[in-house]
């Protein structure tokens, strides 16, 4: 993993130990169709022109409603209301064609750039 470049940073709220923010069964299916396209995408290959994209399952990402929650770095672009469906299309059209679905932006916090 080290040296890899890396073009996105997954963090999804599925099964949180509250359960604040989702259905538990709606973010398992969620998780489990993020882990599925990423897959089937190629975006782990760590030959990857782009870089790979990371997946992590967050416990909690602090919004705590109207999950589950997707969080994608490096734009900090917060998509609420996640289904299985959703991911497909935020991978395709975020992920694959840099091009974040608006309609299902909850916020963003994107990352100032310090200047070199
Ligand atoms: S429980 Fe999902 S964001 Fe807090």
């Amino acid at each position: 993993m080290i040296g890899l470049k890396v073009s996105h940073h997954l963090l999804l709220c599925a099964t949180p130990t509250k359960a604040k923010c989702c259905d538990p069964t709606v973010g398992a299916e969620s998780w489990s169709e993020l882990k599925r396209m990423v897959k089937e995408l190629g975006l782990e290959k760590p030959d990857r022109p782009e870089g790979i994209v990371l997946r992590s399952k967050a416990d909690c990402l602090r919004i705590c409603e109207r999950g589950p929650i997707l969080l994608i770095w490096p734009e900090g672009v917060w998509y609420s209301d996640v289904t299985p469906n959703k991911i497909q299309v935020i991978l395709n059209e975020h992920i694959i064609n840099q091009n974040p679905v608006q309609e299902w932006v909850h916020k963003e916090t994107p990352f100032r750039h310090r200047n070199a």
